[in-house]
């Protein structure tokens, strides 16, 4: 029962785009009942110390106000929270919202004002006075790196570095060409449009409805139940909408924890949003310190690789990522030695942030081989394609496929990087210095376990479902498409369902797994119920196809034809109809293949390519041109696969100019926490972007050959902007961003 592909490969728009731009699209906190209390957070003022004293009696004479919770009243929490913690928290102890008086990060919820309506709890908490014991702070990372430590407790699915390969430090005193700088990147906050929220309704006799802002339902359902000691038969979480995330939604945000709990305290609907100055006080991508140290021949070729990664966590959980691994992956290299250490410093622990680790890992080592191609006199992209690897040396296996030495031919072509002139600021035109720069990407192209249902009724409609999200991604639209190739109906009569913890079940939408996971559980559970449909058509009387087998017919077009007759079919309906089904469901589980996983290691790559002008005299970087050239396996639709790219160069694109969480050590806090202070990059920063999808055929990945697209394109992305910076300007700036003071512009001639 081989099909044709109508869909998969295609471009199509986004089926959910109307909902969202006609806002019939709900979001988290847009659900309300007839009861709907608000609930407004109170953030703490310290980084460090204990709460002496909250005075509420001023806001508890508000009309209006329902209920100040705080450490000191906060109802009776079962706090088993360790299967959440298994699931995405780092190891350490979970941070539990108003467990008692201590304070371990500045902005951490202390209170929570529950009044009928917004403003007033909004009001309300304005007249709450705290009264601290405030202790000493750290905060700076680079005061606390003497303290850094090898992560005792590993998180789940992070990978530590691999064991070193031969001496990497005698390799490295003895090369010809030795390149050793350290390199930063501020703290960012994740800042999506839709800020983190949780809207509960009270259903009575303790069951809750929850409208959460989350990557996954059934990750928040796990943390409710676990935490408040609830039956998973009373509660449901709902995320079918979710206005970007890029990790902020994996674990589930303090918001959650205190919506639920007043609404079981107040057996009523609350709901709580946070506002935009809040969404600083949640996880974001930690500052690094990274020390890179290359050794090479005088060709260029890499003889040592020597990377260390200190990276900041919270006092109470050991948040950890994949920084350095990236390292001895990227390039052949005997010698390569790799540590990654965390320091403790009094802030939030850090999260999952797009691309977590490798953003970080390879904005050093891209520029450091940027650095060593200037000083062994190699064109930067010949060194990269000198020192290509066919294998996974980390791991001793092949790559189930890798096409980045087409990504560099492809992206080099369309660039016109032959025309570059190879030494810095040999590039000028009139006031701007032009610069060319090149950087490597890769990311890990997983699968995880996923099951999903098919539906199909005798009205010729197919409903597929999983519980799953949709961040922006196209998670929707993808998986419509894959049903209705898988049993040849129009994507019109297809309907997905995702974002709801009643659905079969499926890990959050994150590390780029969601379109090989939740798109082959949908095939699967399509395929399941054409079988079925094969045999209800097969005995329909008079059927045409009644001595036909599986392999003799197709699915297209609402119709099973006979492959050698195609004059010759039963439409599904009428098949339906002769059965007597009014209804044709299945459920399926995809697992990724742990024969396969063992044998072979399975990567996305690209190679971006990026033209900046500086102007000479003020400092002033804007990036003009971006071709970046992406080996991702099968693509399901180059639309919203593009537009996942394009995103992701966005986003190192602001990691690479703009975006800064700015921490004031004094106070332990970051400053700029709103977005008329926090840059993001906005339209007129944005140049042209040229994506190219590299032809790679990949049987291994995953059953749909499908590799994952959500992450790939912010890796190398600043990298390749900063190795642009340098060739326009020949200035090497090694932390993030490149903003204006970095780049001390020539002094105008005849002036001291
Ligand atoms: Mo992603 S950082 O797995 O949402």
């Amino acid at each position: 029962m081989a099909n044709g592909e109508t869909y998969f490969g295609t471009a199509r728009g986004r089926v959910d785009g109307p909902a969202k731009v006609t806002g019939s699209a709900r979001y988290a906190a847009e659900f309300a009942a007839a009861d709907l209390a608000h609930g407004h957070v109170v953030s703490a003022a310290i980084a460090k110390g204990r709460i002496a004293a909250i005075e509420t009696a001023a806001a508890e004479a508000v009309h209006g106000v329902l209920r100040i919770f705080t450490h000191a009243n906060r109802p009776g929490t079962a706090w088993r929270d360790a299967r959440y913690r298994d699931e995405v928290a780092p190891p350490g102890s979970p941070f539990r919202p108003l467990h008692d008086a201590k304070i371990v990060f500045s902005g951490q919820p202390i209170a929570l004002v529950v009044a009928e309506d917004d403003a007033t709890a909004r009001y309300a908490a304005s007249l709450l006075r705290v009264r601290y014991a405030a202790e000493p702070h750290a905060t700076d990372l680079e005061r606390q790196r003497g303290q850094a430590y090898v992560p005792r407790r590993k998180r789940t699915g992070i990978a530590p570095p691999p064991k070193p390969r031969g001496d990497a430090q005698k390799a490295f005193d003895a090369a010809p060409v030795r390149i050793d700088h350290e390199y930063r990147v501020a703290v960012e906050h994740h800042n999506p449009m839709e800020p983190h929220a949780s809207t509960v309704i009270w259903e009575g006799d303790g069951r809750i409805t929850v409208h959460d802002k989350i990557q996954g339902v059934q990750n928040s359902l796990g943390y409710i139940t676990g935490v408040f000691g609830l039956s998973q038969k009373n509660v449901r979480v709902l995320s079918p909408f979710v206005g970007g995330a890029f990790g902020s939604g994996l674990r589930p945000q303090y918001q959650l924890f205190l919506a639920v709990m007043a609404a079981l305290d107040l057996k009523r609907s609350v709901r709580v949003e946070l506002t935009r100055d809040q969404m600083f006080t949640l996880g974001y991508r930690p500052a690094t310190i990274q020390r890179v140290a290359l050794g090479a021949a005088p060709d260029g070729t890499l003889q040592a690789i020597l990377h260390d990664a200190i990276a900041g966590t919270s006092t109470f959980e050991d948040y950890q990522e994949v920084v350095v691994n990236w390292s001895s992956l990227l390039y052949h290299c005997d010698n390569v030695a790799l540590t990654y250490r965390l320091a403790q410093i009094d802030t939030y622990t850090p999260a999952d942030m797009r691309a977590p680790g490798a953003t970080l890992g390879v904005f050093a080592l891209e520029s450091a081989i940027d650095e060593l191609a200037y000083a062994a006199g190699v064109d930067p992209l010949e060194i990269r394609r000198r020192n290509y690897t066919r294998t996974d040396e980390n791991e001793g296996k092949d790559f189930t496929s890798k096409e980045l030495m087409e990504c560099y031919r492809l992206g080099a072509e369309r660039f016109g990087w032959s025309r570059r002139s190879a030494a810095p600021r040999s590039m000028r035109e009139g006031r701007e210095l032009v610069g060319w720069g090149v950087a490597s990407g890769a990311w890990e192209a997983m699968m995880m376990k996923t099951s999903a249902r098919a539906a199909l009724t005798a009205d010729g409609r197919l409903e597929v479902a999983t519980a799953t999200a949709d961040i922006g991604t196209g998670t929707y639209t993808i998986l419509t498409q894959i049903a209705a190739d898988a049993l040849g109906l129009p994507m019109e009569s297809v309907t997905a369902r995702i974002g709801d913890s009643a659905l079969p079940h499926s890990p959050v939408e994150g590390g780029s797994w969601t379109a090989a996971s939740a798109g082959s559980a949908v095939q699967a559970a399509c395929r399941a119920v054409r079988e079925k449909l094969f045999s209800a058509a097969r005995a329909a009387e008079n059927s045409p196809l009644a001595n036909a087998d599986p392999s003799h017919v197709r699915f297209v077009n609402g119709r099973i034809v006979l492959a050698a007759d195609p004059a010759r079919f039963i439409t599904v309906a009428d098949a339906m109809r002769a059965a007597g089904l009014e209804r044709l469901e299945e459920e399926a589980t995809a697992s990724p293949d742990s024969a396969t996983q063992k044998r072979y290691s399975a990567y996305t790559h690209s190679a971006i390519f990026a033209e900046v002008r500086v102007d000479a005299q003020l400092g002033v970087v804007r990036v003009t041109r971006i071709v970046n050239a992406v080996a991702a396996g099968r693509i399901i639709n180059p639309r919203t696969a593009r537009s996942q790219i394009i995103g992701g160069v966005v986003f190192g694109l602001g990691m690479a100019l703009t975006e800064e969480s700015l921490p004031d050590h004094a106070l332990g806090r970051f400053m700029n926490h709103n977005l008329g202070e926090y840059h993001i990059p906005v339209n007129a920063d944005v140049p042209a972007i040229d994506v190219i999808f590299v032809d790679e055929h990949d049987d291994k990945a995953s059953p749909l050959g499908v590799k994952g697209l959500g992450e790939i394109g912010i890796v190398g992305s600043a990298a390749a902007i900063a190795n642009a910076v340098y060739h326009a300007t020949g200035t090497r700036v090694r932390s993030l961003p490149m903003t204006l003071d970095k780049l001390l512009p020539e002094k105008p001639a005849g002036r001291a």
